[in-house]
């Protein structure tokens, strides 16, 4: 269905990762699921015996991840699809301007998001193919009062994929920037919202739209309200508070 041979999750073990990786394996895909949590990446190996491959990884740590990715291809016997699913967004109170939280999330969102990224891009460069996939957000087409870090790094993530689309269409990479709305995950599950995205159906959306390079919203009526948010004066977007 979605034509996929080998694949690597990065941030495999809850949310949308896990539910991605869930849609590959279920779709024939071989896939390497990495991120912190082995208990919970050996629990959905278990559902797909011989599909799914679990890889304990923090994604902080920069300097393992070429070998890390070499040797995940290996095991593979091929790679076709690198998702960088990991991210972090603890709870910032509104008068809160706490480093610790701030670098974490610098560090995961977007220094663990390039290291990954760079390795996919230089191995698909080579074989002039392949299909990268990055999962930004709705939050990065705004400064927000409410999160300022975390809205920081979506926009960053987007900026980064968006000049390795530039880069690699031209030899034949698909670079594909995702940026889902609220969706109902381990992330989430402290905002207490109603009428949020379902993490699999999300993950289903996600691998129907890599099929073409570009920067995608999981919903149409996201397109349509942030297209407007984006091009709101930043003073008048200021009264909003939102
Ligand atoms: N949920 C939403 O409403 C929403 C909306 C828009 C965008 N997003 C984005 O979607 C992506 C997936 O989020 P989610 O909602 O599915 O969240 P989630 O359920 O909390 O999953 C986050 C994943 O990131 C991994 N991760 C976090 N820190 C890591 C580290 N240092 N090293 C390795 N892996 C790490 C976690 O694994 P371990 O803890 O096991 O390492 C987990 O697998 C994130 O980039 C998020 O920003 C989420």
């Amino acid at each position: 269905m979605y034509g996929y041979s080998y694949a690597i999750v990065i941030g495999a073990s809850s949310g949308m990762g896990e539910e991605l990786v869930r849609h590959l394996a279920g779709d024939g895909t071989k896939v390497a699921a990495v991120a912190r949590r082995l208990d919970r990446l050996e629990a959905l190996a278990a559902e797909f015996p011989g599909k799914v491959l679990p890889f304990a990884h923090d994604v902080t740590d920069y300097d393992a991840v070429p070998a890390l990715f070499q040797e995940i291809t290996k095991q593979l016997g091929g790679l076709d699809l690198v998702i960088y699913a990991a991210g972090v967004m603890p709870a910032v109170g509104e008068r809160e301007f706490d480093f610790a939280k701030d670098k974490q999330m610098v560090d995961v969102n977007v220094s663990g998001a390039i290291a990954w990224l760079n390795q996919a891009s230089i191995r698909f460069e080579n074989t002039q193919s392949g299909t990268i996939v990055g999962i930004g957000s709705v939050a990065g087409e705004r400064g927000r009062y409410a999160q300022p870090v975390y809205n920081m790094t979506k926009a960053a993530l987007a900026t980064y994929m968006e000049a390795l689309r530039n880069r690699l269409c031209k030899k034949g990479v698909r670079v594909v920037t995702i940026k889902p709305g609220p969706t109902a995950t381990e992330m989430t599950a402290h905002l207490h919202m109603k009428g949020m995205m379902d993490a699999s159906k999300t993950a289903e959306i996600i691998l129907k739209k890599s099929r073409k390079s570009g920067e995608y919203f999981v919903k149409f009526t996201h397109k349509i309200a942030f297209t407007i948010i984006r091009n709101f004066p930043s003073g008048l977007f200021r009264k909003l508070k939102v």
